[in-house]
């Protein structure tokens, strides 16, 4: 019989049949699934009728803002005329054709020589592992095999980009990390410097370390350093200046390739097309998805530059190694690439890169005026419109929350009920926001009101139950 029959409600239907991704599995027993119904601009309305902010862009993801009616024409457009047909063996399509042009003539760094197309982050994540790989094997490198991401790092959840997690929780009762694998320190200056010290010195210690272990694993077995510009699930965490020079020189000195994951970053995040152009540097490998299509429907993308371009270009074929063996089904999907030629219109048409930057600026600005001095807030941090708060108990002593208490996820809790949506990470004392780029500077005036509302409520209750008190 099937489910209406049974006369189950959707909550009912989907608590039977459904596994949420990262829950603890028997939540779906307790708590009833929220379940979305609609969206426009920055707002996403619940089939209970509420309409909240999404100062989220629901995962980093719908950077053009929900409901916009040319991308869903595009892919309309595109269903009708050719819905699928695989990229195998030298088939294309001209939305596939199109949007590779395009990123990789004005969008991508110069450097970048040519793009695959897959459908999540974790597969692109893995693709370009494999790119790495069959970089070295060409080159007569085949034991330059090892990765090294950092502390609270997020690549994804396939096996290899499960095993660059900078956190044990995503490892654990999966056999990750797989062999060869290595974590090297997240840069987080507020938390992690030592007293006086500066962001240059910071960061020059960062490298230090980076090349210690670089050093320690033989740098003849090292193939490539992975890293998110900005660490998304940490928080927002910015690179600390200088930070980016100073792990290139040490890349560049033991032939080890930088593998830049923009899958978050990308496409105006930070306030720039990509945050290789806000942090300054060349990568030689990167990974895109997300705000790709702001995930109106799912695709991503490996990109490799001209220097891998040219040793996979000259080694394969050979009798070895006859193709470059990888890809998957919906390569180059045509309707996802439709999508993304659409999105990137409207984010050129209507600049919504100078306004992630602009706006980011205002919202970072009143996030500072209204709760910069609150006794609570440790750092208010971010570029573009990728910013986080980090909590503190004390901001002279920058002593940390009971983690027990869990303030991030608390403050979150009480923002929801303001019908603002933000996030907090497992094991952090951050909370963030990454909204649509369409945001304005007076529904960023709304959401720091909320935020502050929020902020202000976590502290009644915090001083309330007696758990802490303003120590300045
Ligand atoms: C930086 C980064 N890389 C990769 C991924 C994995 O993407 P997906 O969830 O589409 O597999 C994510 C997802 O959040 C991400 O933030």
């Amino acid at each position: 019989m099937s489910e209406t029959a049974r006369n189950l409600s959707l909550e009912e239907m989907d608590r039977n049949s459904v596994i949420h991704p990262y829950t603890t599995l028997g939540d779906a027993e307790r708590a009833p699934p929220t379940i979305i119904k609609s969206g426009k601009g920055i707002y996403v309305t619940f089939a209970n009728g509420e309409t909240l902010i999404d100062a989220m862009s629901s995962m980093n993801c719908v950077n053009v803002g929900y409901g916009r009616s040319e991308i869903a024409d595009a892919i309309s457009k595109q269903a009708h005329e050719l819905a699928y047909y695989h990229s195998f063996l030298g088939v294309t399509n001209e939305p596939e054709v199109r949007l590779a042009d395009r990123l990789l003539n004005g969008l991508l760094p110069e450097n970048m020589s040519k793009i695959m197309f897959a459908s999540s982050g974790s597969e692109v994540v893995d693709a370009a592992l494999k790119f790495i790989w069959m970089y070295n094997y060409l080159r007569g490198k085949p034991e330059k095999t090892k990765i090294i991401s950092r502390e609270d790092a997020y690549h994804g959840v396939t096996l290899g980009a499960g095993s660059l997690a900078g956190n044990d929780v995503m490892c654990k009762g999966f056999n990750l990390p797989l062999p060869g694998f290595f974590r090297t320190e997240g840069p987080h200056h507020y938390r992690k410097a030592r007293p006086g010290e500066s962001e240059r010195d910071y960061s020059k210690r960062c490298a230090r370390m980076l090349e210690e272990l670089i050093l320690a694993e033989g740098p003849e077995t090292v193939a490539a350093f992975v890293c998110e510009p900005a660490l998304g699930a940490g928080c927002a965490v910015m690179p600390p200046e200088g930070y980016f020079d100073e792990i290139v020189k040490v890349l560049r000195k033991h032939d080890v390739l930088f593998f830049d994951d923009e899958c978050i970053t990308g496409f105006g995040r930070t306030g720039n097309w990509f945050a290789s152009e806000t942090f300054g540097f060349e990568p030689d490998i990167m990974t895109l998805s997300k705000g790709i299509t702001s995930a109106y429907i799912p695709l991503s993308a490996t990109v490799i530059s001209e220097k891998i371009w040219r040793v996979l270009k000259d080694g394969i074929p050979s009798e070895e190694v006859p193709l470059f063996a990888s890809g998957s089904t919906a390569s180059g999907h045509p309707i996802a690439c439709a999508a993304a030629n659409a999105n990137i219109d409207v984010m050129e048409n209507e600049d919504l890169i100078g306004n992630s930057a602009r706006v980011g600026a205002h919202f970072k600005k009143r996030l500072e005026e209204l709760i910069g001095d609150h006794p609570l807030i440790g750092e208010i941090r971010g570029e573009g419109l990728m910013i986080g708060l980090e909590l503190v108990a004390d901001r002279e002593t920058k002593e940390e929350l009971d983690p027990e208490w869990d303030c991030a996820h608390r403050l979150v809790a009480l923002c929801r009920e303001d019908k603002l949506i933000t996030r907090a990470f497992f094991g952090t004392s951050s909370m963030s926001f990454g909204p649509p780029l369409v945001m304005t500077e007076e529904e960023a005036d709304d959401v720091t009101a909320r935020v502050a509302r929020a902020l202000g409520r976590l502290t009644d209750e915090l001083i309330s139950t007696g758990r802490w008190k303003p120590r300045h």
